[in-house]
């Protein structure tokens, strides 16, 4: 029998309340042993080195692939689209010792971490978030990278303006051959987006290398932890590329993840270390449960699955 993540002893905390969570940094050890027994478990569900981007050959260009949340609408594979598919998975055959996934909340302002995210192997990031001007705190490093469609709206001005397109331009020109994860076969409404960014990406003959998750990969990731009595609607960027990470990485530490509006002494948080959005995921027309994911990878982290940073790192 599968042992199940959450025992039943933990308590479910009430939405928002971060103050149960202790910064635990000192003496956290990896527990190698649980670090193979989740990856063997998440392997029964997905195969990251294969989930995480369809390839050329799954598709050629007309073909039409059914929204993976919503089935009744329809995409159709562009040329644009389609000379953009990776030949092989980008992910094939890469190891490494040590990983960051660095998630976005404001937790990680003043948090001087951006040398120690820096010093690992491999490091992913979600959504395009600026790094430069933050670099003390996040770092620069960015082997992978994701994107939603939303972001061309809601930080690069839905490209309306040629500056907007040149800013676009040179966030992904920093990227040099790291790998851009647009998940662009979820719902309906950004189609627009992604055809627009691959038409840049192919105009500047941008070395990014795009990846496109495959079609089974949410309901993978989602059956994996509803397995483990995790039970998320829809999983976070995060979430998923902490998911993805455990095929590739033998250790991994979490920055910038904190879904609360204040951390432990009841300073306020931004809910991105970068804009003003505010915190949604406590309303209904959120599809995520992110408290609950903490709650989740904050029990991991006190078994030694994976080691979460929400203080300082010097
Ligand atoms: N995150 C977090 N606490 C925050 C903000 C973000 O733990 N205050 C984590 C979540 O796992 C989130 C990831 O960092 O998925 C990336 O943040 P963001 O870009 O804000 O993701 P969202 O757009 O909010 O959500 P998603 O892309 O998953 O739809």
């Amino acid at each position: 029998l599968r042992r199940s993540m959450i025992n039943s002893s933990d308590k479910i905390i009430p939405k928002g309340d971060s103050s149960i969570f202790q910064h635990a940094a000192e003496g956290w050890k990896i527990n190698s042993s649980l670090v193979m027994e989740i990856r063997k478990n998440i392997l029964q569900f997905l195969d990251a080195e294969r989930d995480v981007s369809v390839v050329k050959s799954n598709f050629k260009p007309g073909d039409v692939i059914h929204y993976v949340l919503d089935r009744r609408r329809t995409l159709n594979v562009s040329q644009d689209l389609h000379s953009l598919l990776p030949e092989v998975s980008p992910m094939k055959n890469r190891r490494f010792k040590t990983c960051a996934v660095v998630g976005n909340s404001g937790i990680l302002l003043k948090s001087s971490c951006g040398k120690e995210i820096d010093s690992h192997d491999f490091v992913i990031r979600c959504n395009l978030a600026p790094v430069v001007e933050f670099a003390a705190d996040v770092g620069t490093k960015s082997d992978f990278i994701t994107m939603n469609p939303s972001v061309v709206q809601r930080a690069f001005g839905g490209f309306r303006n040629e500056s907007d397109r040149e800013k676009f331009v040179r966030r992904l020109s920093m990227l040099n051959d790291s790998v851009l994860w647009i998940p662009a076969f979820m719902v309906k409404g950004g189609e627009k987006h992604v055809e627009w960014v691959n038409a840049l990406i192919l105009k500047n003959k941008l070395k990014v290398r795009t990846a496109y998750p495959s079609l089974r990969l949410i309901h993978a990731v989602r059956g994996y932890w509803l397995t483990n009595k995790v039970h998320i609607k829809r999983p976070s960027t995060g979430l998923l590329m902490y998911t993805l990470a455990t095929r590739f990485c033998d250790e991994i530490h979490l920055y910038g993840f904190w879904p609360f509006p204040k951390d432990l002494h009841g300073k306020p948080v931004k809910y991105h270390y970068y804009d003003d959005l505010k915190y949604r995921y406590f309303s209904n027309a959120s599809p995520h449960r992110m408290p609950l994911e903490f709650k989740t990878l904050y029990v991991l982290h006190n078994r030694g699955a994976l080691k979460l940073t929400t203080g300082k790192c010097i």
